[in-house]
């Protein structure tokens, strides 16, 4: 069991370079097994369990992955199976997408149900609403996903709420239905763009992703491409805000500025200085901040998978801050983690009320979930005196070497086999 081992209290100073999304590449992958000829090219790929998990996936399927450094080839010409029904499948949520990737290529698949961070009630009735207003059937049986069809046709689908994951899973499956679909309230996060801009390289027609209506005009065949994918905005937030919370001077590389527009406000609305570039921002901060009110909401609003690590900085800021989660209903089981730290914190249903205290402390805690070990993190980081981090394999599926990133800024921490 490998845990992290923190000691708190140093200022964090230098440049970081941040990686690529998360949630870009784990769509992205899925995605590249549409192509029926020639071999995807992906750059800017994370080095995080989800992708190697991803990856075996895809390989059991049938296609031939290769990894070089950031860069993963993908030749899905070979694919021999329509099933994904493995542990690796179950465990991780994007796996849903490969529905979608090989509904759309070949017109049947099964997928395992898919397993992701505990953070409330997880449908995809909407994803499933979409697959068969493009003709599919799709059948719930053992666990597993079934969706099969003669043959796809576009359509007009209106999402009842919005989702990234259904906003991907049915564009992916509309790339290859005949005539157009229209995709009315979608998601319009920016890995809805990086996919959408991914489908199109491969040979897609899809137009308008990150507005409100998103236009596919089926096409016969996708074929491999070149990408890089963008950088994730997640990763950016969190050291954004480890930064502010430990203070200190930190140029964070590799980011789109404009995604980050939500953060950064809320940073210097506490009192961080935030300076922007074309792909990096400066972050400095001389602790002290004032608290703020957060209401998380689908993009541009505030992303909910920066709010954990948000509540961190939260808990030593001055004043009642309050966080209200409107995106997932269970996604603040890290509270009671940081409660041990000494954090003041109260939970009410999907709020969190939030008073400063001068100071964390140390103390032995878990990753309740990926972002959440995130959060702890930066709590161990502001804390006084040693910090332990279990079941930080959450961690590890979403953020690359996070503590050689954090140690190169300064920071005392390493990881420990237990
Ligand atoms: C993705 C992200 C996750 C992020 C979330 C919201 C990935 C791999 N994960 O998750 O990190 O927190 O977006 O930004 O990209 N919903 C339904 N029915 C559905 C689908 C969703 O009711 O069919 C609800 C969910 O319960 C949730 C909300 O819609 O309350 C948003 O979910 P969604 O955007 O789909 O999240 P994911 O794609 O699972």
């Amino acid at each position: 069991m490998e845990k992290l081992v923190i000691n708190g209290g140093n200022s964090l100073f230098g440049s970081i370079d941040i990686s690529g999304a998360k949630n870009a590449a784990v769509a992205i992958l899925p995605a590249a097994i549409m192509a029926g000829s020639g071999k995807c090219v992906i750059d800017n790929i994370p080095d995080i369990a989800d992708i190697n998990c991803l990856e075996r996936i895809v390989e059991g399927l049938g296609c031939l992955v290769e990894r070089n450094g950031n860069s993963i080839t993908i030749d899905s010409t070979s694919i021999s199976s329509l099933n994904a029904c493995t542990e690796d499948v179950r465990r991780m949520r994007a796996s849903y997408y490969l529905i979608g990737a090989l509904l759309g290529r070949f017109k049947e698949a099964r997928v395992d149900l898919p397993g992701g961070c505990p953070i409330g009630v997880r449908p995809i009735d909407q994803h499933i609403k979409g697959f068969e207003a493009l003709g599919a059937e799709v059948k719930i049986e053992h666990g597993a996903v079934h969706v099969k069809a003669e043959k796809l046709k576009g359509a007009n689908i209106f999402f009842d709420v919005v989702s990234v994951g259904a906003t991907i899973n049915v564009m992916l499956a509309a790339a290859l239905a005949e005539g157009v679909t229209v995709l009315e309230n979608p998601a319009r996060e920016p890995h809805i763009v990086d996919v959408a801009n991914f489908l199109n390289s491969m040979g897609a027609n899809i137009k308008g992703a990150g507005t409100d209506t998103i236009r596919v005009t089926g096409v016969e065949e996708l074929t491999g491409c070149n990408y890089s994918v963008i950088p994730d905005q997640i990763e950016a937030g969190t050291f954004m805000i480890a930064t502010a919370a430990c203070g200190g001077e930190v140029k964070i590389n590799n980011v789109i500025p404009k995604h980050l527009e939500s953060i950064s406000a809320k940073l210097i609305e506490m009192g961080v200085d935030i300076v922007e570039e074309d792909d990096y921002v400066l972050v400095k901060s001389e602790k002290n901040l004032k608290g703020v009110n957060i209401k998380t909401a689908p993009y541009p609003g505030f992303p909910t998978d920066v709010q954990q690590p948000m509540s961190a900085l939260l808990s030593i800021s001055k004043g009642r801050s309050i966080i209200n989660e409107s995106v997932w209903e269970s996604r603040l089981k890290h509270v009671d983690e940081l409660k041990k730290m000494g954090a003041n914190i109260k939970v009410e249903g999907r709020t969190a009320i939030i008073d400063g205290v001068n100071k964390l402390t140390g103390a032995i805690v878990k990753a309740t979930d990926l972002r959440a070990g995130a959060a702890m993190v930066i709590a161990g980081l502001i804390s006084e005196g040693a910090t332990e981090i279990y079941s930080i394999e959450h961690i590890d599926r979403g953020y690359p070497h996070i503590e050689n990133k954090f140690k190169a800024l300064g920071a005392d921490i390493h990881r420990e086999n237990e």
